[in-house]
């Protein structure tokens, strides 16, 4: 039975041009490489200079996309933005990506905000909205400058975080409504709100009027990201009725090594299946598994009908999966 599908027809990514290591660091704070590297697999990060803004990413991983897509700004109906760091309180930093970028007037624009489970939040509402024939086009990004929200004296937290973006082009196509069609096969995200102290900011809009600083239970985070991004990966293939054998690549939230490591152990996934850029762009919340894939498209590791399924977990917590065939 045909049905339409959405096509990852394009990726696109941006970092800040500064790069801060770790030696960098513990010239910042008392740490040093050797303790970030061996608990998090972290070398190094960027972030963003004065000047530059979470849109400034968005927009400059979105003209990449497009360009791989083949497409103008003009042909892009809905434009979504997942981020904890917006330029402003609103409006939305999608609607300053789109004006910037030049969209067709009365295009949809909207930020979402599912921390590090961003994009595959974002991504489930433009396949949804595709599928549902609302629209044809969408631009998807995760986009974060969470350099701007890290407390720069408290090692506990500003070694682990990054500043970038990564955009995706998804198109409505035929597909035959198996599991062999190209494009999105599925989507699955989770809440355990139970949670949401164990990983915030502390401090808000309407609680106290600042944005504040990043604050983590890491242990407790660490112990549950596993399950997590593991359900992440089995419900969403569950869906699209395929198995882990089918699974040419898988990437993984991008938040520390060893959880990347033990994830892929439990799903015994093999490793040089496993997508990962945490060493060079360390944690980047919403940006970071739509990072990791322009970047593995920028290097010509994924090619056409291969299957990738990505998981994500963070702050709320939410927690998620989805299943592409390229
Ligand atoms: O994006 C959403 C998902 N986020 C995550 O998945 C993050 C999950 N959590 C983690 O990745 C890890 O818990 C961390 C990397 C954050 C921390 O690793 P850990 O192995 O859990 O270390 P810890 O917090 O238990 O700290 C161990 C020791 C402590 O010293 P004592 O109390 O044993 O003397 C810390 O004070 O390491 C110390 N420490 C540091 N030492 C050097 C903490 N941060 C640093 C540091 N440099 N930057």
């Amino acid at each position: 039975m045909s049905c339409i599908r959405s096509r990852l027809i394009g990726t696109g990514y941006s970092l800040p041009k500064k790069v801060l290591t770790n030696d960098d660091l513990s010239k910042m704070v008392e740490t040093n490489d050797e303790w970030i590297s061996t608990r998090t697999g972290i070398k190094s990060r960027h972030i963003a200079e004065e000047g530059e803004y979470t849109s400034t990413f968005c927009i400059e991983a979105a003209k990449m996309a497009l360009q791989n897509a083949d497409m103008k700004p003009e042909d892009i109906d809905f434009v979504i933005v997942a981020t904890v760091t917006p330029d402003n309180t609103f409006p939305a930093t999608a609607a300053k990506v789109a004006r910037d970028l030049g969209v067709r007037p009365q295009v949809a624009a909207m930020d979402i905000n599912a921390a590090c489970s961003g994009f595959v939040y974002a991504t489930q509402i433009a396949d949804n909205m595709i599928r549902l024939g609302q629209i044809k086009n969408a631009l998807v990004i995760g986009a974060e400058t969470l350099s701007r929200i890290v407390d720069w004296t408290d090692r506990n937290t500003c070694v682990l975080f990054g500043d970038g973006a990564g955009a995706a082009v998804f198109q409505a196509q035929e597909g035959e409504g198996q599991n062999s069609d190209r494009g999105i096969l599925a989507t699955k995200i989770f809440a355990d709100v139970s949670q949401y102290d164990k990983l915030c900011s502390d401090s808000g809009v309407s609680f106290n009027q600042r944005s504040g600083f990043v604050h983590m239970d890491g242990k407790e985070v660490f112990k549950l990201a596993i399950p997590c991004l593991v359900q992440g990966v089995e419900e969403s293939l569950k869906i699209a009725g395929l198995e882990l054998k089918d699974v040419d690549w898988y990437i993984p939230h991008q938040a520390n090594l060893r959880i990347i490591d033990s994830v892929a152990k439990k799903l015994e996934i093999d490793e040089n299946k496993v997508i990962v850029s945490v060493d060079h762009h360390g944690n980047t919340s919403a940006a970071s598994i739509p990072l990791a894939l322009a970047e593995a498209f920028a290097q010509n590791k994924i090619h056409d009908n291969d299957v990738v399924v990505m998981s994500s977990m963070g702050a709320g917590f939410t927690w998620g999966g989805l299943v592409i065939r390229i």
